[in-house]
């Protein structure tokens, strides 16, 4: 009992030490290839004055494509500091940070009614987990794209197939309706 309540205390101090994710990420980081990015871009048309969610945005690098490239504003979420830590410093080299929100957070807690466009490249169950808040929250024209991963009976707008790491996969988006097909 002593020596559990020692291991315990012992892992927590360790993990504050470290700056370690309080819970163990949903899905494992593995980043979008930079072609890819480009892609989600021109598939949510996105434009000057949208503002660019990446639920879980590893080291930032789409919500970063999106401001320098498209002059948007950008909110990088993710679970684990190291990412968080990643996002900032990328964002600062490509010196569009002033324009980019960081926000070390689990993405079923965090604030999203201001997103116009929303970014995802998880896992289906959590897309599926997702997919309420989503409908909840977003504004009706809010555009969502996924990488890889569909939305369960949640038709997409459009499906297109893309060159991915490992060979071709799918890049799926929805919009926002005022009524969504629940
Ligand atoms: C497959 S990576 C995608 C990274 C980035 N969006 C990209 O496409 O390059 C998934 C990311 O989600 C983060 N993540 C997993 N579960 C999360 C949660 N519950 N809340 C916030 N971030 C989470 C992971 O830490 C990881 O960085």
């Amino acid at each position: 009992m002593l020596l559990g309540i020692f291991i315990a205390a012992s892992s927590a101090g360790w993990a504050i030490a470290q700056g370690a994710a309080l819970r163990v990420p949903d899905v494992p980081y593995e980043p979008t290839p930079h072609n890819v990015v480009a892609q989600m871009l021109r598939l949510a048309q996105v434009r000057e004055g949208d503002v660019v969610y990446d639920l879980g945005c590893g080291d930032g690098r789409i919500v970063i494509a999106a401001v320098r490239e498209r002059g948007t504003r950008g909110v990088c979420v993710d679970i684990d500091p190291q990412r968080i830590r990643e996002s900032r410093a990328n964002a600062a080299a490509a010196a569009v940070a002033e324009r980019i929100r960081f926000l070390e957070q689990d993405l079923f807690t965090t604030e999203i009614r201001e997103a116009t466009v929303v970014m995802l490249f998880l896992w289906p169950e959590v897309n599926l987990k997702l997919r309420p808040k989503l409908w909840r929250e977003l504004r009706p024209g809010t555009r969502v794209v996924s990488y890889v991963h569909d939305m369960g009976d949640w038709k997409p707008q459009r499906t297109m197939t893309v060159q991915g790491r490992y060979g071709p996969r799918p890049l799926y988006l929805w919009t926002i309706g005022s009524a969504p097909d629940r």
